[in-house]
């Protein structure tokens, strides 16, 4: 009876220990700290736009585009949709894109520009899964032919 009152007294010192451990556990990074910042973002993004300007099948689209703007924009929203400290000031998804005619294939080739981008700068492939899963459902604003 006694040692089964001793194992008893064990098991819940080990389960408060266990539970002031888990408490003191920092909470999970957000993803924004996990991409390494606003640093690290704006380096992304520069490579980003500029291997869409190096793709010749979505280049010509941004002929008269103000890049420093889009790319200050891109990582505000980035670092936003991030968990980031940062707020996007641009345009919503839908105006921007309104009558550009953007076809699926558009859309995959940026997607493709911007994977790159994050494999080159070393990105692991949980960030890069997480970042796409939160400009992924922009699609449907952004892709006006299939
Ligand atoms: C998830 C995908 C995309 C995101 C997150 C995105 C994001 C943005 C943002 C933040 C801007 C700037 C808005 C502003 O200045 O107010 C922009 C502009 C622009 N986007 Fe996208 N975009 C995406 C896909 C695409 C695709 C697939 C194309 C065409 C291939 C495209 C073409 C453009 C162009 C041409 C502009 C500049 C418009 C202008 O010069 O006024 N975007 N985009």
């Amino acid at each position: 009876m006694s040692k089964l009152c001793g194992l008893g007294v064990v098991a819940i010192v080990l389960a408060g220990a266990v539970t002031a451990y888990a408490e003191a556990q920092p909470a999970g990074k957000s993803l924004y700290e996990r991409l390494g910042g606003k640093p690290a973002i704006t380096s992304v993004v520069n490579q980003f736009v500029s291997n869409v300007a190096a793709d010749a099948r979505i280049s010509g689209r941004f002929a008269t585009t103000d890049i420093p703007q889009l790319k200050a924009h891109l990582v505000d929203q980035i670092c936003s949709a991030a968990g980031g400290p940062c707020s996007y000031k641009g345009r919503d998804m839908k105006t921007t894109h309104a009558g550009m005619r953007i076809a699926n294939a558009d859309f995959a080739a940026l997607v493709e520009d911007l994977t790159g981008a994050l494999t080159q700068h070393k990105v692991p492939q949980r960030e890069q899964q997480e970042l796409l899963g939160l400009l992924g459902p922009m699609k449907k604003d952004i892709v006006e032919v299939p």
